[in-house]
């Protein structure tokens, strides 16, 4: 889909389908948003006709198609309903990018036209709305379809949209925002795509050749250390999870360095680890059977990492970030971990493995000792951790835990600004008694109350030197039921915060 954003009267633009947006209930004529008014002065009142006949439902996201209304270039008016003026706000504006998207995408539309200030949010401003119609444009036609052999109904193709604007001028910002929201669409897409295939496909080797791919591709740094590697660093944890697989792990480093040269300390600025867990069967400890396909999602860390430093090439942001990615299979076996087992970390640290399902932390622990060398100015792991942050927080914020509350802040902002939203949880010591051993440091599960919090401040044994955070995905990475998939969460996030330590608004 090719964007654009050009400065036109609504009535003159020569789309397939001009979207435009009206506030319902209410009286006809206020009801549509200002751009709108002026198509309907040039359509000599048709839209207002066509609203009074109580067509367009009032709930945010409703459409009502016209064709060949006089006075309008546009092949097609689509007036989506913005819902209550008085309540209209993110979640309003998200209906309605979703709903102009399925009407689109019902009317087989090639190409249209946004009257896109009509759909901003008091107090975001337009580069705000510019983004986010791309974003929710983009995720609506998203389609997964490469492993069906019939694709039915075919993949229908909105091939442009322009982001129309009834005043001008286009503004840097405005064309920066639209720049970002592509790029971040792209990373996007590349998680969500990672998260879909399946287990056979999206191995740790296979992710190691995804990063090579984008090395080349973007030219960033890589490297990929591989177990030969990881036993001489002495990653015990992140070794004893890959124990029992045929596949071989890999611990992926990807490196974008965007900020001016004249930077002097080339430290990034971030790195960001996520968790690459290609298949979770809970090992020895093995999962019950019931979804257990949707442990193919629990490499979305990884996903998530490496679609963020795709956005972040893509859209030649000035920062430098640092992808750390630990990746292999959590599966049962002769040669497998055992609970009851003790392993001896990266950082010296030795851990009793009581359970062998608690893998995500054994791998992000020796992980994040390894970010230590980067010297980054600040670490976020990325991880579908625990099923009891599904049980706190749902499938609507990510948890946030940090050992540094000005990076919390940063993160719950980021959060906030690109609607990919976090709530921050507690990471008391009162909790760490938890996850006392009899014969080890530590052991790696801390019982059912506060499973979530134990499994941070786990790995906040590991993070005492970085200025840390840690946002538990589990419940925001991916959909189960009907709409199963992955989200591409909480990259738009991530990206938000990169470019925010970047000095970018
Ligand atoms: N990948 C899972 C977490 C998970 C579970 C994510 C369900 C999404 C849905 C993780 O490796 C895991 O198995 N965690 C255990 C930890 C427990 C053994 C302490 C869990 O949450 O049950
Ligand atoms: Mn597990
Ligand atoms: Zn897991």
């Amino acid at each position: 889909m090719q964007f654009s954003i050009k400065a036109q009267s609504p009535e003159k633009i020569p789309a397939g389908c001009l979207v435009l947006g009206a506030h319902l209930p209410g009286d006809a004529g206020g009801a549509l948003a200002r751009a709108a008014q002026s198509a309907d002065r040039a359509a000599g009142g048709a839209l207002r006709r066509a609203l009074a006949q109580g067509d367009l439902s009032p709930k945010a996201g409703s459409t009502l198609l016209l064709h060949g209304v006089p006075g309008i270039a546009a092949k097609r008016v689509l007036i989506v309903s913005l819902g209550e003026r008085r309540e209209y706000g993110v979640a309003a504006f998200r209906d309605a990018i979703r709903g102009a998207a399925g009407a689109l995408k019902g009317i087989g539309a090639k190409d249209a036209a946004l009257l896109v200030a009509d759909f901003a949010v008091a107090g975001r401003g337009l580069p705000w709305a510019v983004r986010n119609a791309v974003l929710g444009m983009r995720e609506a036609f998203y389609r997964f379809d490469q492993l069906k052999t019939q694709k039915k109904p075919p993949a229908p193709a909105l091939g442009a949209l322009t982001l129309a604007l009834a005043t001008g001028p286009v503004t840097l910002q405005a064309q920066a925002a639209l720049k970002e929201a592509v790029a971040t669409a792209d990373g996007v897409d590349l998680a969500r795509t990672l998260g879909n295939l399946p287990p056979n496909v999206c191995t740790p080797s296979y992710l190691a050749d995804e990063a090579r791919k984008l090395a080349r591709q973007f030219k960033l740094g890589v490297e990929v250390l591989e177990r030969r590697d990881m036993e001489r660093l002495g990653m015990g944890a992140l070794l004893s999870v890959t124990a029992g697989s045929r596949q071989p792990p890999k611990l992926i480093v990807l490196r974008y360095d965007g900020a001016a040269k004249s930077k002097k300390p080339r430290a990034p600025q971030l790195a960001l680890v996520g968790k690459g867990i290609t298949f979770d069967t809970g090992g020895i400890s093995l999962k019950p059977g019931a979804e257990m396909d949707e442990m193919k999602f629990d490499m979305s860390g990884a996903g998530s990492v490496l679609g963020a430093l795709r956005a972040l090439a893509g859209m030649r942001a000035h920062v430098n970030v640092v992808g750390i990615i630990p990746t292999c299979e959590n599966m049962p076996g002769g040669a497998a971990t055992r609970p009851g087992d003790i392993v001896t970390t990266l950082s010296g640290q030795t851990v009793e493995i009581l359970n062998t399902d608690a893998e995500g932390r054994l791998i992000l622990c020796d992980a994040l000792t390894y970010s230590e060398r980067f010297s980054p100015e600040a670490v976020v792991d990325i991880a579908t951790l625990t099923g009891a942050c599904v049980i706190a927080l749902g499938h609507v914020a990510s948890g946030l835990f940090a050992n540094d509350q000005g990076l919390a802040d940063a993160i719950r902002a980021a959060g906030d600004d690109a609607w990919d939203r976090v709530w921050q949880m507690p990471l008391w010591e009162d909790y760490q008694e938890q996850l006392r051993s009899n014969f080890a440091d530590m052991a790696n599960i801390g019982g059912r109350p506060a499973g979530s919090v134990t499994a941070a401040c786990y790995l906040a044994r590991f993070t005492k030197k970085l200025k840390w955070a840690h946002l538990d995905v589990a419940g925001t990475a991916w959909k189960s039921g009907r709409e199963k998939g992955s989200t591409g969460r909480p990259v738009p996030l991530l990206v938000r915060l990169a470019l925010r330590r970047s000095g970018r608004k």
